[in-house]
C-alpha cells in the first residue's frame, strides 16, 4: 500500500488546489492499485475528502493526527512546533507556518516545501547544502529548548519528582509557580489523557505566556493556569489533588494550601528549594500540618565522556627465559575507547523535599 502525503491549506480548498492534489496523487500512485492519501491539513468538510478519494481513485483519504506534546504524530503540519536539530548541543524550536523560512548556519529551511507534509525525524537539506533533523517535540526536548523566563527544572530532578510524587495517567496535580513551564510539560505528559494540572503563577505575563504555550502544544485541555499568589490564595481547588509540587521562594507559606488542595487521605507533596534554610522551614511546616515520611534529597547528574585513549603497551618480558622472544618496542602503544568520569561536575542545584499527607 502506498501512502501519499499532501497539504491543501486549512479550511475549504480551492478548485485549483483540489485539481493539483488529484494530479499529484495520480502521478505518485500510478503503479500502485491501493493508495491512501494522508492530508496534513484540516479540511472544512468530509465531502472534500470523499471527493478527493473518488477523483484520485484512492482506497482511503484521512487527515494526519495533529501534533501534541502528549502524543506522537507522524507528519509535520502547519501550526506544529518542531525541533530543528543541528547537533546535540545545537537545536531550537520553530513554529511551522506555510510560506515562512527559518535561517540556520547551513542555510534556509522553507517551511512549505521542507517541513509541511514531511515525516517527523526527516533529514532536511537546507539552502546551503547542509542538513538538519526535524524532530517531534517532547517534554525532554522542550526543557532543553524552551524560552527561559525563569530558572527551570531539568530532566534529572523532573524524573525523580515524577516518580516520587507517584504520578500516572489520570493523576490530579497542583503546582506553583509555573515559571517557564518546564516541569509542567513533563507532568502533563505523565498524567494525560485523563488527569489534570492546576498550575499557579503570580507573575501575570508568565501566566499568560504559559497558557499560550500549553494551547499551542495541544495540552491546554489538561491544564488550568491561575494567576494568583499561592501563599495567599492557594490553588483554587479543594480536596482533589493526588500530588502537589512547590517551586517558590517561601514554600512553607503554601503548605496549608497544599494540604487543603489534596484529597482527604494520602497523596504526596514535593518542594524544590536551593537553600537548606528554606528546606528547614518547609520541613517544620510539613510536620506541623501532619505530613509524614518527610525526606529531603539532592539529585546530582554524573555524565561520562566517551573518548579514545592511547596507553603504552606493557612489556612483561619473554614467556620462556631460555628462548629469545621479540621485545616490545619502547614506543609500542594501544588505543582504545573508554568512558571517563568528569573531573569537575555541576555542583548544587537544589533540594527536593517529599512528604505524604497522613491518613489521620
Ligand atoms: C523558579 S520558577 C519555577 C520554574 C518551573 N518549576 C519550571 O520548571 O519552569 C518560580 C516561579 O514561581 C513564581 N512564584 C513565586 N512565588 C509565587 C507565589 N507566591 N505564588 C505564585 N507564583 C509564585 C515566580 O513568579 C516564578 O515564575
Amino acid at each position: 500500500m502506498l501512502h501519499v502525503l499532501s497539504h491543501l491549506g486549512h479550511g475549504q480548498p480551492t478548485r485549483r488546489a483540489l485539481r493539483q492534489c488529484v494530479i499529484n496523487v495520480r502521478q505518485s500512485s500510478a503503479r500502485c492499485s491501493s493508495a491512501v492519501l494522508v492530508l496534513t491539513s484540516k479540511l472544512a468538510s468530509n465531502s472534500f475528502k470523499l471527493l478527493l478519494q473518488q477523483r484520485a481513485r484512492l482506497l482511503y483519504c484521512f487527515e494526519a493526527q495533529v501534533m501534541s506534546f502528549v502524543e506522537y504524530s507522524e507528519f509535520i503540519q502547519e501550526g506544529d512546533v518542531a525541533i530543528i536539530f543541528l547537533g546535540h548541543d545545537s537545536m531550537f524550536p520553530v513554529k511551522v507556518q506555510s510560506g515562512a523560512q527559518t535561517q540556520t548556519r547551513y542555510g534556509a529551511i522553507r517551511h512549505s516545501t521542507d517541513l509541511i507534509g514531511r515525516r517527523y525525524g526527516s533529514k532536511v537539506t537546507c539552502s546551503k547544502g547542509g542538513w538538519v533533523y526535524v524532530l517531534h517535540p517532547t517534554p525532554e526536548l522542550w526543557t532543553l529548548n524552551l524560552p527561559h523566563r525563569t530558572q527551570i527544572l531539568y530532566a534529572t530532578d523532573i524524573a525523580n519528582i515524577t516518580m516520587m510524587l507517584e504520578l500516572k495517567p489520570g493523576s490530579v496535580v497542583c503546582e506553583s509557580g509555573t515559571g517557564s513551564g518546564s516541569l509542567s510539560h513533563a507532568m502533563l505528559r505523565t498524567i494525560a489523557p485523563t488527569g489534570h494540572l492546576y498550575t499557579v503563577e503570580f507573575h501575570q505575563q508568565r501566566a499568560k505566556k504559559a497558557t499560550e504555550e500549553f494551547c499551542e502544544h495541544k495540552v491546554g485541555h489538561l491544564v488550568t493556569v491561575l494567576n494568583q499568589d499561592v501563599c495567599k490564595e492557594g490553588f483554587g481547588v479543594t480536596g482533589v489533588a493526588d500530588a502537589v509540587f512547590l517551586d517558590i521562594p517561601s514554600p512553607w507559606e503554601a503548605v496549608a494550601h497544599a494540604k487543603s488542595a489534596m484529597k482527604k487521605q494520602g497523596g504526596r507533596v514535593c518542594s524544590f528549594s536551593p537553600c537548606i534554610e528554606q528546606v528547614q522551614r518547609t520541613c517544620a511546616a510539613l510536620a506541623e500540618h501532619g505530613f509524614v515520611e518527610i525526606c529531603t534529597l539532592e539529585v546530582l547528574l554524573r555524565l561520562y565522556d566517551v573518548r579514545s585513549i592511547t596507553l603504552p603497551l606493557p612489556d612483561f618480558g619473554p614467556e620462556d627465559l631460555h628462548q629469545a622472544q621479540p621485545v616490545v618496542p619502547d614506543d609500542a602503544a594501544v588505543t582504545c575507547r573508554t568512558a571517563i568520569a568528569p573531573r569537575e561536575m555541576a555542583g548544587h542545584t537544589g533540594y527536593l523535599t517529599f512528604a505524604t499527607k497522613s491518613l489521620a
